[in-house]
């Protein structure tokens, strides 16, 4: 094992819904709570997290690790419209605090897959309105906390709604050829349930009409049309020139999930455009930004119709991704090609109950980070999904991506030896 340089981030990452608890104005929580829900469990207290920032920053700490990506909630913020909450930034005022004090990076996603309810009942992520919504709101935290932080991530896996749209089109194609659902699923990089989803479809629909006064909730992870995708990039641009504006240091990029698209005979030409549909279409939008938040868990195989499933025999995670840390590097020398600031991993792990595997998946992925390095790529972080086992969205508490483990009973933690051996590729 060979240490990263110093000054390179060796860190893991939340996202606020998934790790805090009672995020009780986002669309994410009346979801969880209707009666046809998608999620198998609402998030609850989660692993309160919100309470437990200063014990969990320090366990990070300890182990040696020096970055920390967390995710400020847009609904705790802004709960109603127009409505900033100083309180809440406070808190979030400590938590950065806090990182120093520990002498770890605070690195903020401004945006991490939940929205205000008030912003789906505007017609949410499809909503002209959104652009603007959205760059009000980062106005807000920058001018407040701005001058705390070096690097902002605006929007977390901004392709994600794109990937969602693919795998619904794919899923029902695939219902007709009578492939599994949990296979079907396992194509995407976050935990669905689709078969609830096409169950419970009608009765959800009345539901949300009551719920978001609209007949579709426009999340940020539903299916996105093409108008919905600009809008993303367009929100995102808006935010990066007010960050640019209010804190000209602060280094801005956003995050985008990306898989190891690897063509199988006759699939070059698919495999390039889903490349193109994941990664390269949002070259415009992005060139100007300072950095690229790079995130991947496995790889994909392309066949000449459609992704071919895992290969037979293959070890697969507990979200049924294939073990295959070796996509990182693969999709780093990719990413490089076209994009030409820096990258920094902001995310990128595994499911599972066994840690050893944890392991061996951070070992081959570190070493994939250090031959790009080598190479010359500009990468200046490896941050691992995630701190904490936490709420895996519609898959609830069952995926255990963590470092930590929590007993949600009494709220303890339970580092694994995964998180000392990641602290350990950090300079010390
Ligand atoms: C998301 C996380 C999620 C992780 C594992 C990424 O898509 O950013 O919120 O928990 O993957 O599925």
């Amino acid at each position: 094992m060979e240490r990263f340089e110093k000054g390179f981030f060796v860190g893991a990452a939340t996202a606020a819904h998934q790790v805090e608890g009672n995020n009780i104005y986002s669309d994410a929580w009346a979801q969880e709570h209707m009666e046809h829900t998608n999620y198998l469990e609402p998030s609850g207290d989660s692993v309160d997290h919100y309470n437990h920032y200063e014990e969990d920053i320090k366990l990070l700490a300890e182990a040696g690790l020096n970055a920390y990506r967390f995710s400020i909630e847009w609904a705790r913020i802004e709960p109603e419209e127009g409505k900033f909450d100083e309180k809440e930034l406070e808190h979030y005022r400590q938590v950065i605090v806090c990182c120093k004090n520990n002498r770890v990076e605070p690195i903020v996603t401004l945006h991490h897959f939940t929205s205000p309810k008030w912003l789906i009942s505007k017609g949410g992520w499809e909503a002209d309105s959104v652009v603007e919504d959205f760059a009000r709101y980062a106005r807000f935290v920058m001018e407040h906390l701005g001058s705390e932080l070096r690097y902002v991530c605006t929007i977390n896996e901004a392709n994600m709604g794109i990937q969602v749209a693919v795998i619904a089109r794919r899923y029902m194609e695939q219902m007709k050829k009578g492939m599994d659902e949990q296979k079907k699923e396992s194509m995407v990089q976050m935990g669905l349930n689709f078969e609830k989803m096409k169950a419970d479809q009608r009765a959800a629909e009345a539901e949300t009409l009551k719920i978001f006064g609209v007949n579709t909730a426009h999340c940020f992870c539903t299916p996105r049309s093409a108008h919905g995708d600009m809008l993303i990039m367009e929100a995102h641009k808006a935010a990066r020139d007010v960050i640019h504006e209010i804190c000209p240091e602060v280094k801005v990029g956003l995050t985008l999930s990306l898989h190891d698209i690897q063509a199988q005979s006759g699939g070059e030409s698919n495999a390039e455009k889903e490349w193109a549909e994941e990664f390269t279409h949002y070259l415009p939008a992005i060139v100007d930004d300072d950095f690229l938040g790079v995130q991947n868990y496995t790889r994909m195989l392309m066949g000449p119709a459609s992704s071919l499933p895992v290969p037979e025999g293959a070890e697969t995670t507990q979200m049924d991704y294939e073990f295959y840390p070796q996509a990182l590097g693969n999709v780093l020398r990719k990413v490089a090609k076209d994009f030409h600031g820096e990258l920094l991993v902001t995310e990128n792990g595994i499911a599972t109950a066994d840690d050893s595997r944890r392991i061996a998946f951070i070992e081959q992925a570190a070493e994939g980070v250090q031959t790009c390095i080598a190479e010359g790529l500009p990468i200046r972080g490896y941050i691992y999904w995630s701190l904490l086992d936490n709420f895996e969205w519609q898959k609830g508490y069952s995926m255990t991506f963590g470092l930590i483990a929590v007993d949600r009973s009494t709220q303890t933690r339970r580092p694994k030896p995964s998180l000392s051996v990641l602290g350990n590729y950090a300079a010390s």
